[in-house]
């Protein structure tokens, strides 16, 4: 029985660098949206700005921390102040509409904050899911794509990466990643119905063309892309080339950088497979099947920006593996989805919002 594909989704983590993308993507696709998430590493401009981007306007208050976008009918963006965590928040979500199906973005994604502070990690990646399970499981709703990670293959000596590659965290946030994915899959097979995609992302980078949305890493930014995007634009002075003695062409890691509308509209594919074909439970990678260097990744920003993106070679930074590349076979095959957008469009796209929000939302 196919799933009612008109039906609102829940996206948890709405406000967030991919979450914000991905509910742009769902409403542009005349899907209405309501976002659960407690602002804690986004802002509500962000969601101002979706809701600009997709012609809803005016907004209105229907509740503390509640907000709507658009018509009393027809595509609505609704925002919920809370964390997944809370029950009474999770409720309030679902009160808004039928939720249909439900994008859970909202989660901890630092690798080194995770291992100074694994149970805290625990505690919102995982036992926020299983909050959100409960919540589905109590209205009726079974459709969930889940945002995972490849940070779950830990150190993968088979390159490129399939699905099929040992499941293998080597810090917290992969290992709660990985525990949500046996969570997800627990619940599938315990009861009929559940419709169930975890996508695992290898390295989200880039922006909205409008340069309106992008990522707005609070305080120092853990990954590359933000990193050389904060030099070029001045507000960091310079780049540490985490090792370049790495068995590589320059001697610099090599990624898999895929550009967040790609992933986005990854997202979008994902759930129309959910809802047209019968209950399953989907793992797939979302990549680029292409790697670049830390070197060529600079290149290119400069290239895109007209900046300088000064560096120094430094010491490895623990856990880091010298290649990571998607085999995004896999989605492309059933999803019909391919990444198609290359580094030069991440990093003009990147640096149209870095440069037209320097300081992020906060400007
Ligand atoms: C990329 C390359 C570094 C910073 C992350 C995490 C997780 C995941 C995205 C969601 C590596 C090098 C980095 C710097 C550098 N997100 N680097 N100087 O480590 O591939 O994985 O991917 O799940 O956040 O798993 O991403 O951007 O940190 O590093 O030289 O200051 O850039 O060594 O080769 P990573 P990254």
């Amino acid at each position: 029985m196919e799933q009612e594909a008109d039906s609102t989704v829940l996206i948890t983590g709405g406000a967030g660098f991919l979450g914000s993308h991905a509910t742009l993507v769902l409403l542009e696709a005349g899907r209405s949206v309501v976002v659960l998430d407690d602002f804690s590493n986004s802002r509500p401009e962000a969601l101002r700005r979706v809701a600009a981007l997709a012609g809803l306007d005016g907004w209105t208050a229907t509740a503390p921390g509640q907000w709507r976008a658009g018509p009393s009918t027809g595509v609505s963006l609704q925002v919920v102040t809370g964390d997944v965590r809370r029950v009474g928040d999770l409720e309030a979500a679902f009160a808004q509409a039928p939720i249909g199906a439900v994008l859970h973005f909202a989660g901890l994604k630092a690798v080194a904050e995770s291992v100074r502070q694994p149970l805290r990690y625990w505690q919102v990646n995982v036992g926020g899911s299983l909050r959100l399970l409960e919540a589905m499981t109590a209205h009726g709703c079974r459709t969930l794509v889940f945002s995972s990670s490849a940070t779950l293959y830990g150190l993968c000596e088979q390159v490129p990466i399939s699905e099929s590659a040992p499941v293998q965290p080597i810090n917290p946030y992969g290992s709660t990643k990985a525990a949500v994915e046996r969570l997800l899959a627990d619940a599938a097979a315990s009861e009929p119905g559940w419709r169930i995609a975890c996508l695992r992302y290898f390295n989200p980078v880039g922006a909205h063309p409008s340069g309106r949305i992008g990522e707005d890493p609070s305080g120092l930014p853990n990954n590359l892309f933000p990193l050389v995007s904060q030099v070029a634009v001045g507000r960091l002075p310079q780049l540490q080339v985490y090792g370049c003695d790495w068995p590589t062409a320059d001697g610099t890691g090599i990624r898999d950088y895929i550009h967040v509308m790609d992933l986005a509209e990854g997202h979008r594919a994902a759930l129309a497979l959910l809802e047209q074909e019968s209950p399953q439970f989907l793992t797939l990678n979302l990549g680029s099947g292409r790697g670049h260097s830390v070197l060529e990744l600079v290149r290119a920003f400069e290239a895109a920006s007209g900046r300088p993106v000064p560096w120094q070679a430094a010491p490895r930074r623990p856990g880091d593996s010298a290649v990571s590349i998607a085999d995004a076979s896999a989605a492309q095959r059933r999803l019909d989805w391919r990444a198609s957008r290359s580094l030069d469009e991440c990093c003009r796209d990147g640096w149209a919002w870095q440069q037209a929000n320097p300081h992020g939302y906060g400007d």
